[in-house]
């Protein structure tokens, strides 16, 4: 039998819990031709340069795979328009811009920075309710519930309604993983969760218009700046795109920072005694254990040269941003864990116009979450090494991170 593809090796959910010696191998190449035709780019500097070529499209329309197909779930729910991530100047700049502009400019880190109080509350309930056992399941117990219940402060969600939108979110999740079921099964519950979570969302906007609130959907709403307000429908898909973009990204970004400080127990108890470190480090967790590994929503629109080959016009592109972020041209000693690093201009929110819509909301989550956890956990250890993988190639992140404590401070 033929010897898989790196590609598929990196694929094969055996390698999910250590994938970086296959990027190693896959960097000897930087533009790699796959037997399916999608080219496969793994080198920080080609890796950036697309991510900013105008001639490279996220656009499902424009890709030759997913032109016939149904938009991925990230596309949003049926019958809605597309979303930003999926778009292209201009449509992408005009959504996103309405999407931005009630925080103002990205997203703002003035306004996230306001969550910051609220967020240490609710990630203190969750530890709370460790008081009494002594093991736990850090991503069930901890890291899940703490995104979700950020985007909905974010969307105005009412209080009262948290608990269904962390339902969806959750089925949501589970649909993407392909061990939760057949394909089937998965596509049926996809799509009731989609209509009850799209139902939901029309009613969320029609009560935001009739009494706006401080939050981004009456922001949107009651926008009137240039190419304001935005339709309905792209307010209900863009809600969507922000519960899919910001849910297991973030749950990743938590659960590998704690299996990652665990692994380094020198830099955890240095996050223990000077809880500013947590800045760089979830900078450097953010190289070093990536959440999103690859982008492959990409298509070329033009013949694009680049790696010492040419990428023909209508080819697939997969962007190994994890690969990227391991190169040693770019990274000294890429593989050491080093939140002192300096000039870490990693990959892990992307580049480019796609650049991050919620980074500074995902910073800050993860820069309360880590430090409290080290703090209030006393001598935390870890019950498996390696934890069990979701076994999802794009998006990385232990599916359970059991964890044994003495008490809770
Ligand atoms: C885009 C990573 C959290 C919303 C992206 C991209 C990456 C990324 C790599 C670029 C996608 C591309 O180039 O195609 C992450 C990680 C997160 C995180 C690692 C958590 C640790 C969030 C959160 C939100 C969010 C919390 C929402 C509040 C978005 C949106 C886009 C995006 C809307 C599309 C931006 C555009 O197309 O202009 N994210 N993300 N993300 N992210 Fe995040």
């Amino acid at each position: 039998m033929a010897q898989p593809s790196i590609f598929d090796q990196i694929l094969d959910p055996a390698n999910r819990a250590n994938p970086y010696p296959l990027y190693a191998e896959l960097r000897e190449t930087p533009v790699t031709r796959q037997p399916d035709g999608t080219y496969v780019i793994s080198t920080y500097d080609e890796i950036v340069a697309l991510l900013h070529d105008p001639r490279v499209s996220s656009d499902p329309r424009c890709h030759p795979e997913l032109a016939d197909a149904p938009p991925a779930l990230e596309a949003g729910l049926p019958g809605l328009p597309l979303t930003f991530i999926n778009l292209d100047p201009p449509e992408h700049d005009r959504l996103r811009e309405l999407a931005m502009r009630p925080f103002g400019p990205p997203c703002t880190p003035g306004r996230v920075e306001g969550m910051r109080t609220w967020l240490a509350e609710v990630a203190n309930e969750l530890i709370d309710d460790f008081a009494g056992k002594n093991r736990v399941d850090l991503v069930d117990d901890f890291a899940y519930p703490l995104p979700v219940t950020a985007i909905c402060r974010l969307l105005g969600v009412p209080r009262e309604d948290e608990r269904r939108f962390h339902h969806w979110a959750d089925a949501i999740v589970a649909n993407l993983d392909p061990t939760t079921g057949t394909f089937a099964e998965r596509q049926h519950r996809r799509a009731r969760v989609e209509v009850e979570l799209g139902e939901y969302l029309n009613g969320l906007v029609e009560a935001h218009a009739r009494r706006p609130g401080d939050d981004l959907i009456s922001g949107m709403l009651t926008d009137t700046g240039p190419h304001a307000p935005m339709s309905r429908a792209d307010l209900v898909s863009t809600a969507v795109l922000l519960l899919v973009a910001g849910h297991e990204t973030t749950v990743n970004l938590i659960a590998n920072g704690m299996l990652t400080l665990l692994r380094h127990p020198e830099v955890l108890s240095r996050l223990r005694d000077e809880p500013d470190l947590a800045i760089p480090l979830v900078e450097e967790l953010l190289r070093y254990e990536p959440p999103v590994q690859m982008r492959t929503n990409r298509s070329t629109l033009a013949d694009i040269p680049i790696g010492g080959t040419t990428i023909p016009k209508g080819s697939p592109l997969a962007l190994m941003l994890a690969a990227g972020d391991r190169d040693p041209a770019r990274f000294p000693d890429p593989d050491r864990f080093d939140p002192d690093r300096a000039g870490n201009a990693h990959l892990g929110f992307g580049s480019g116009i796609h650049y991050c819509y919620g980074a500074p909301l995902a910073r800050v989550e993860a820069q309360v979450a880590l430090p409290l956890l080290v703090r209030r956990l006393q001598n935390p250890r870890l019950v498996a090494d390696p934890p069990p993988y979701r076994p999802n190639a794009e998006l990385r992140g232990p599916r359970h991170l059991l964890v044994d404590f003495d008490t809770v401070a």
